[in-house]
């Protein structure tokens, strides 16, 4: 109805102005003709009267000549007449003509020299605004054998011209509003009509032609979007937004309070054993443990992970429980301990040899070995037992995490049936065709499908899954619902782009973002007008860091502007040494700085600072807030939590993203300078234009990053899939599946 009122409003305001212009051009053009039209009839009164005038012209025949003059001066539109000599003196006038126009007055503008040939003199007229109203005089000469009388002057009333402009004013005013009424009602009507054929024509074909072969995938995008919209949009207006007290309370309102077990490779605190013999706790460099962390503290629970710290199990119960954070103990950690063997089959081999680039399209190659394959699934089945023994329910929640646990979900599902298990995949989901390279991949495939739900970073990840399973295994694929049904379970396939929490709690104990830049520079040994970059990511192939190191010279070979005053800094967290591929870049790394700063060192200055090894998160944030620009280069990354960080720890709203086209965040940063981190000019272009950009540009691209995490952040990320869990569980009871439950003892318990 507001639609259709503004709409109205505009179309009245338009259909004024229409009029007004209208209006100002018909007048204009009426008032040409209607003075053309007077000029025309004092010639021809003039004309008409010219032998008679002529005989008479005389000034001892002024009583004739006024006579004559009288009876041009009949018509009613014509005021008066005078009768004007060659030399400008008045011959006659009639009574009623105004004496403002004498005969000297009006001869300069008819009589052109002071000669009386003919030539010289020309009609003229003249529009006059008097006290009574607007006339028009118009001065005609009298001609004889070539010579100049004199000339004639008619003083015409301009009044009936001024009543006849009202009325074609009022009438073009009426009209448009007759207009303006019918347009409005006629749109309306159509619209309606319009509104009423459509809605006939959806419902004929939900009803008919929605079961034709041919329309039910446009059907399902169709449904899909609406659930999907409609989903997000319930949940965004709800209850404001997502902070861990709205997460908790989602969790007591929609799953009853249920106790949450996660299990993830990593550990979010790793004690480990110093040089010096004393006990250190690590933060690890993990996107998962960025992510996952905020969400435990926030819901409580036990999280279930390898215990990989050297001072793990001395710092654990027998059980390998221990109470985390430090300090704030809100969750339980529980380690899993692996022999050397079993870490080295199931996490360096077939997790990180063969999964890792399986996925990611990094042109490493994948191995798979069969002893690996063994190590993994026993690593699968001893993690989900202890998943199980965790638990305090028949239908616990469990949140399984990422491609080291492929195989979980359907073992815990075979001890807990009823268990609602929500698996994501950190990240990228791989085409069958690369999938197809796996030569278990119909087990990983059942391994996954134990879950209840099923979360990627994005739809095509979705999408490749649903493809792969279609491909490889006997199952129905519920393409409206992207879901799966293998065995009778259903798994729903969902798109959940993962975040991070909001605000940063390392941010809370951040010096201000000046102090941080100074502290930075002193420690790197720095002047002060030092442009900065900085890069934060594991060793990791598929982050791009040696195309990263490429860029920065690329760019002080085409800028040299830059030469001596930009300084990268990359933060390089050494990573899963064990495996050949990563010493190797480890050492590419190293030497292509080394390479770039011999080629652009200037006495103290060298381009590339690299620091390899652990940083834990104070000093990351540090780096961040000090930066100039954050340059996230992945060659291929399912998220990349690092460039949402870096926007997270600008609270200043400066700094510029340089973000790859091929990190999923590049789809929700799009603020970000945008590149393909292969191509280095394009790269190179955008470093030089963010450290040329205006303090007000960053501002602006930094806010409105920062206003989209705010938004989405991590809370809004489990919550989604908390409330998706638990519409699932209310389905299943519906439908039977936990009947029982109802009045069994887990039900009576809460
Ligand atoms: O998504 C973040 C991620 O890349 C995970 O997939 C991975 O587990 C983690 O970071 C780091 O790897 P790792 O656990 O082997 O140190």
């Amino acid at each position: 109805m507001a639609r259709l009122l503004r709409f109205l409003a505009v179309l009245v305001v338009a259909l004024g102005l229409l009029a007004w212009g209208s209006f100002h051009v018909v007048n204009s053009t009426t008032q040409a003709w209607f003075e053309k039209d007077i000029a025309l009839r004092a010639q021809l009164a003039v004309n008409g009267a010219r032998w008679a005038l002529l005989s008479r012209w005389d000034p001892a025949q002024a009583d004739a000549i006024r006579d004559v003059l009288t009876e041009i001066a009949r018509d009613e539109r014509i005021m008066g007449a005078a009768a004007c000599n060659s030399d400008l003196s008045l011959l006659a006038a009639t009574t009623e003509y105004p004496s403002q126009f004498s005969c000297a007055g009006l001869g300069p503008q008819v009589r052109q020299t002071p000669d009386t040939l003919a030539k010289d003199w020309r009609t003229s007229t003249l529009d006059v605004q008097l006290p009574g109203g607007r006339v028009h005089v118009s001065a005609v000469p009298i001609v004889y054998v070539g010579k100049a009388m004199g000339f004639v002057a008619l003083v015409h009333d301009m009044a009936f011209i001024d009543r006849r402009e009202a009325k074609v004013q009022q009438l073009i005013l009426i009209a448009f509003g007759v207009l303006a009424v019918a347009a409005s009602l006629i749109t309306v009507l159509a619209g309606r009509l319009f509104w009423r054929w459509w809605t006939q024509e959806i419902r004929k074909f939900l009803k008919g032609g929605a079961q034709r072969r041919e329309f039910r995938p446009i059907l399902r995008d169709v449904r899909e979007l609406i659930e999907r919209i409609a989903a997000d949009r319930a949940l965004d207006e709800e209850g404001g937004a997502w902070t861990p007290a709205r997460l908790k309370q989602t969790l007591t309102q929609h799953l009853h309070g249920e106790k949450v077990v996660i299990l993830a490779n990593r550990e979010p605190y790793i004690h480990d054993r110093a040089a010096d013999g004393t006990v250190r706790i690590l933060h690890p460099a993990s996107g998962l443990v960025t992510a996952m962390e905020p969400v435990m503290r926030a819901c409580g629970g036990v999280w279930v992970a390898h215990g990989s710290g050297s001072a793990d199990r001395e710092t654990a119960d027998h059980d390998g429980r221990i109470r985390v954070p430090p300090g704030e103990e809100s969750y339980i950690l529980r380690r899993v301990w692996l022999s050397p063997e079993e870490e080295k089959g199931y996490y360096y081999g077939f997790a990180n040899e063969g999964l890792w680039p399986l996925c990611h399209m990094a042109h490493t190659r994948p191995v798979f070995r069969r002893e690996d394959w063994e190590h993994y699934k026993i690593a699968n089945r001893r993690f989900a037992e202890t998943v199980c023994s965790e638990v305090d329910s028949d239908d616990p929640i469990v949140f399984v995490q990422d491609y080291h646990f492929a195989l979980a979900p359907r073992f815990i599902r075979e001890h807990l049936p009823r268990a609602t298990i929500i698996s994501f995949w950190h990240i990228p989901w791989p085409n069958s065709e690369r999938l197809g390279i796996c030569p278990w991949r119909e087990e990983l495939l059942q391994g996954m499908l134990g879950s209840s739900i099923l979360g990627f970073h994005t739809q095509l990840y979705c999408n490749n899954f649903v493809d792969a399973v279609d491909r490889f295994l006997e199952a129905r694929i519920d393409r409206e619902q992207t879901a799966v049904i293998h065995q009778k379970r259903r798994t729903l396939v969902r798109a959940y782009p993962i975040s991070i929490e909001w605000p940063s709690h390392w941010l809370k104990d951040s010096p201000q973002p000046s102090d941080c830049r100074g502290r930075v520079l002193a420690e790197l040994k720095l002047s002060p007008d030092t442009l900065l970059g900085v890069g934060v990511d594991r060793l990791d192939y598929t982050k791009g860091i040696e195309e990263r190191l490429w860029a920065v010279e690329r760019l002080l070979e085409r800028y040299p502007e830059f030469r001596g005053r930009f300084t990268f800094v990359q933060l390089a967290a050494p990573s899963r040494t064990a495996i050949e591929r990563y010493r190797q870049l480890d050492e590419a790394v190293a030497t292509t700085a080394a390479r770039i700063n011999e080629r652009f060192s200037m006495g103290e200055y060298r381009p590339i600072i690299l620091l390899r090894a652990h940083h834990e998160p104070p000093t990351v944030y540090r780096y961040y807030r000090a930066a100039d620009l954050c340059y996230v280069s992945s060659l291929h990354d399912g998220m990349n939590l690092v460039a949402k960080e870096f926007v997270a720890a600008r609270d200043d709203e400066r700094g510029v993203l340089v973000l790859s086209h091929f990190a999923g965040a590049s789809k929700e940063l799009t603020e970000a300078l945008i590149v393909n981190p292969y191509d280095l000019d394009e790269a190179s272009s955008a470093l030089a234009t963010a450290l040329r950009m205006s303090p007000e540009e960053q501002q602006e691209r930094m806010h409105a990053m920062r206003t989209l995490l705010a938004e989405y952040n991590v809370y809004r990320w489990a919550g989604r899939m908390l409330i998706d869990a638990a519409r699932l569980r209310g389905k299943d009871r519906l439908t039977g599946r936990l009947s029982d439950h109802l009045t069994g003892p887990t039900e009576s318990r809460r």
